[in-house]
């Protein structure tokens, strides 16, 4: 079978023969996405990694403590998601990424000391549609509110964080790791306000590890190492900063972490990634099927939790493409692969600000531009894995169309392969019977009503015709999927979709 092309994508379609993919070389991938939702700078996860498994050495962890904070390290921001539209919630519908950014350069421990750069944060992105003395107020309320926000911020992502960590088989200290990243050494971290050694040594760690590519990424790695300097025994463990201190010394320190000249930021990335996938602890060995199936429904989980609005989404559609496959009879490793593709086709919402998702009114030019990135996002994250190349052309295409009208590629008819084409079909099912910030979800037969005008232009006829076979099949003509059975069904939490809920305001609320 020839190859599809797909812009910059050409690949094999999946076979026995090209094998699976090692753990590290999956969640190396993935964790870029996580670099997205934090807004951070591209190849975060992997360069903290990289700095956190010399700091780790260097103090003498075990064999057995290195591979949990290998993981933790790649990991540590899989609860991200989870506070962004608390986040935008609090700043009153302003750029959760820029403002999640941004605090990591500041001291938060220090509310009643603000520096000019944590005000000109907070100026450019709260309540930016109010005028400026609501804003000011805006600004006074979320000062004295800090602890508590910090508190409750923090609490939901780490605890979101360690329990998705538990989800994909990781170790209880893996977990456990991800779950303190925040503590501080003197006690006045979060979620436990824990102190010294009770903070988990993998955590003390990654606090200083992820810290030193935070600022060395934005301010250069004699800034961060002063930071670090300034916060030995308050953030950071004494042992922990000494390590780093003596790996610079010797010039063992940021080695692939820092920005060489003549080498673009993708050059520098895919050296960052290969550098972490040599470190892997004893994982040349491939990841089963069902592990990776496990994997890519924790990360659909990840990007559902981003907005109360597509909070059932990427299962919803995950759901619904399914029974599309199994209606057309397709086998079970193209199921598999439909599976997957739906799980995680809006992989690269994680980019986009909540400020644009949850938005109540129509998205101006701009805004629009960022959606419609989202998903060559998908694409080129998940086609960071080898083997996961058709899987990512399949799920980078759900936005395209048959006539050429759709986004990124203005593909066509001719490039859309019959997977790509169900993932389409489910995803404007999923999108009509759900709810958005400016409508009420539709019900089964309206959204069928609405997709048949797309079809065959937009649309492909096989599928439509399946999905509706299905519809009419059940009587009550309810959505297809209901998503809290599916979800209980999948064991997932039900606090971050009740924080969700909570945070379904109208974003602009003072
Ligand atoms: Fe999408
Ligand atoms: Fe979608």
């Amino acid at each position: 079978m020839s190859g599809i092309y797909c812009q910059d994508l050409v690949f094999e379609p999946a076979s026995a023969e090209n094998g699976s993919p090692s753990l590290a070389e999956v969640i190396s991938a993935l964790s870029f996405a996580l670099d997205l939702t934090e807004g951070a700078v591209p190849g975060h996860a992997l360069r903290s990694c990289l700095l956190g498994m010399r700091l780790g050495l260097e103090i003498g962890l075990s064999d057995v403590e290195l591979a949990d904070l290998y993981h933790a390290l790649l990991l540590k921001d899989v609860g991200c998601s989870s506070n962004a539209a608390r986040m935008c919630q609090i700043i009153g519908g302003g750029d959760d990424r820029a403002v999640k950014a941004g605090v990591k350069l500041e001291d938060w421990t220090r509310p009643y000391q603000p520096r000019l750069s944590a005000l000109r944060l907070l100026w450019s992105n709260v309540l930016p549609d109010a005028n400026p003395a609501r804003r000011a107020a805006r600004i006074v309320q979320i000062g004295l509110a800090q602890h508590r926000n910090n508190e409750e911020m923090i609490q939901l992502r780490c605890d979101r964080g360690a329990s998705i960590v538990r989800k994909i088989g990781m170790s209880e200290q893996t977990a456990l790791a991800v779950r303190s990243l925040d503590e501080h050494w003197d006690g006045s971290g979060y979620p436990q306000r824990l102190r010294g050694t009770a903070i988990s040594p993998l955590a003390r760690v990654m606090a200083a590890a992820q810290h030193l590519d935070v600022f060395a990424s934005e301010r250069g790695p004699e800034q961060a190492m002063l930071v670090l300097r300034e916060r030995d025994g308050r953030w950071f463990d004494p042992e922990v900063v000494k390590a780093a201190e003596s790996l610079r010394r010797r010039g063992a320190l940021w080695p692939q972490c820092l920005p060489q000249e003549a080498q673009t930021a993708a050059e520098a990335e895919q050296c960052a990634r290969s550098a972490v996938i040599d470190l892997s602890p004893g994982e040349a060995r491939r990841i089963s099927a069902a592990h990776i199936d496990s994997i890519c429904e924790a990360f659909a989980e990840v990007v559902d939790a981003k907005s109360s609005y597509t909070f059932r989404h990427s299962v919803g559609v995950t759901d619904v493409a399914s029974l599309i496959a199994n209606a057309i009879g397709f086998n079970p490793e193209r199921k598999r692969l439909v599976y997957r593709a739906a799980l995680l086709h809006d992989l690269g919402k994680l980019s986009v600000s909540n400020r644009i998702l949850d938005k109540p009114g129509k998205l101006d030019d701009a805004e629009w531009f960022v959606m419609r990135e989202h998903p060559r996002l998908t694409r080129v994250i998940l086609g960071h894995v080898e083997q996961f190349r058709e899987l990512a052309y399949i799920a980078g295409a759900h936005h395209e169309k048959l006539d050429g009208t759709g986004y990124p590629d203005r593909l066509s008819a001719e490039d859309l392969s019959l997977e790509a084409r169900l993932i389409g079909v489910a995803d404007v099912y999923g999108a009509l019977t759900e709810d958005r910030p400016y409508r009420r979800g539709l019900s089964a037969h309206e959204a069928l009503k609405i997709m048949e005008r797309d079809v065959p232009a937009k649309l492909d006829r096989n599928c439509f015709e399946a999905l509706a076979s299905l519809v009419q099949g059940d009587a009550e003509n309810e959505p297809l999927v209901k998503s809290e059975s599916m979800a209980q069904t999948r064991q997932m939490d039900a606090a971050p979709v009740a924080v969700l809920a909570e945070a379904r305001l109208p974003a602009q609320v003072a």
